[in-house]
């Protein structure tokens, strides 16, 4: 996802082409925004923590890009080129890395295991918004 920082900072393309360029499959994408309801589950595992209530704040303050990426080992893939939960330690080369300063503002959210990217597309896309379609770069990416 791109958060709303993202979006506001126009860089949602910068984000998408990124991810593309590793060669990862793009299934579903839309803007949206974030209810506190959706918001609250979303981050359900972060509840009681310090920082949940800005962290819900932020979230909903204003649009957000959701994207399904589909591709092998694409949550180890995609949580390292979008780079550590603190920008300043992000490393250069990562998104959070080169395009952001401030852990509450880092740009974008992904899924941290199979089962919570399961559990993250239900709660944001209907079955019928994946797109299930062959990715004929898919031979020149892995090899024919
Ligand atoms: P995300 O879920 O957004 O992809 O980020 P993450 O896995 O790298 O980090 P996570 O531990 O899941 O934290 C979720 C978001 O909460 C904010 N946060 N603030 N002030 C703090 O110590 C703190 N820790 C986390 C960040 O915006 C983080 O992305
Ligand atoms: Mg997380």
């Amino acid at each position: 996802m791109v958060k709303p920082d993202g979006v506001q900072r126009g860089l949602v393309g910068e984000v998408i082409d990124r991810l593309a360029k590793k060669g990862i499959q793009l299934v579903a994408l839309k803007m949206m925004q974030v209810s506190p309801e959706l918001a609250g589950r979303h981050y359900g595992e972060h509840q009681g923590k310090p920082f949940y209530d800005s962290l819900i704040a932020f979230i909903t303050s204003g649009p957000v890009v959701a994207m399904v990426w589909e591709g092998d080992d694409v949550v180890a893939i995609t949580r390292r080129l979008i780079g550590d939960t603190d920008p300043r330690e992000a490393l250069p080369g990562t998104i959070r890395g080169d395009l952001a300063l401030f852990t509450g503002n880092n740009l974008v959210h992904g899924s941290d295991s199979p089962e919570s990217a399961g559990r993250e597309i239900a709660l944001f896309f209907d079955e019928s918004e994946i797109c299930r379609y062959r990715l004929v770069l898919d031979d020149w990416v892995y090899g024919l």
